[in-house]
């Protein structure tokens, strides 16, 4: 069950452990708030070494470290707890239909899923003006040439997952019988992202209309 975290069994020493507890006062609600540390994440690096020794994979993905984003990339936190939320394991097929900057995938594949991930909008898989490389300092990015969403699984070490262009409102498999085992994805039906789809407008297809002249009303 717990294969996924980054522990080996030496890791915990019960006679000489750590415990980290934490209070936070609240501004918001002005309470405070007492908790012991589970996770622990990293603050943004003052210079060009991001490497710290305390580093867990809540923190290897930070989006604040990442070299290529956009403007709808998926929360770090939130795209592990959905992969975990999916039951995701090692070996299993899943897929993301809006997978953007591939914030969700790199989490499904950090967690050893094959990864496939499709989007309506090319420009934000190829890095074409709405995805972007980091403004951060972040180590290593002199050597990247090209920014899309391939470049963050580079960074991170990660198989990359196969990727294509798909309208979610169009029908994608000519089979009655399952392929993925989960499906995991942030879909734009929020303020974040508008919902979109190829085709033409309604409007523009009725001035087509009045504009093509009928066959039968020429003579
Ligand atoms: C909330 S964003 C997903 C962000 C993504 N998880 C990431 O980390 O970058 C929603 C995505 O759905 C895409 N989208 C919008 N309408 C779509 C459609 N009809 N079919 C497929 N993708 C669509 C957008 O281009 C956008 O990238």
């Amino acid at each position: 069950m717990f294969e996924h975290l980054p522990f080996d069994g030496n890791l915990v020493d019960l006679e000489n452990y750590t415990l980290v507890y934490k209070i936070l006062d609240n501004a918001a609600d002005d309470m405070l708030y007492f908790g012991e540390r589970v996770a622990c994440c990293r603050p943004l690096p003052s210079t060009q070494n991001n490497k710290y020794d305390d580093e867990t994979y809540y923190s290897k993905y930070n989006l604040k470290l990442r070299p290529y984003l956009g403007p709808t990339s998926t929360d770090h936190e939130l795209a592990l707890l959905m992969a975990n939320q999916g039951q995701v394991s090692a070996g299993d097929f899943v897929y993301d239909p809006f997978v953007g900057t591939g914030s969700i995938a790199a989490a499904l594949q950090h967690f050893g899923a094959f990864v496939f991930g499709s989007d309506l909008d090319i420009r934000v898989i190829k890095g074409y003006g709405v995805g972007r490389k980091t403004k951060n300092q972040i180590k290593g990015l002199d050597d990247i040439k090209k920014f899309d969403i391939n470049t963050n699984f580079q960074y991170y070490g990660l198989p990359l997952p196969d990727f294509w262009v798909q309208d979610m409102n169009t029908p994608m498999l000519a089979t009655n019988r399952p392929i993925f085992d989960a499906i995991v994805c942030d879909p734009p039906y929020g303020v974040r992202a508008r919902t979109q789809t190829v085709g033409v407008a309604e409007s523009k297809q009725k001035k087509f209309k009045e504009r093509t002249v009928n066959p039968s009303e020429k003579h």
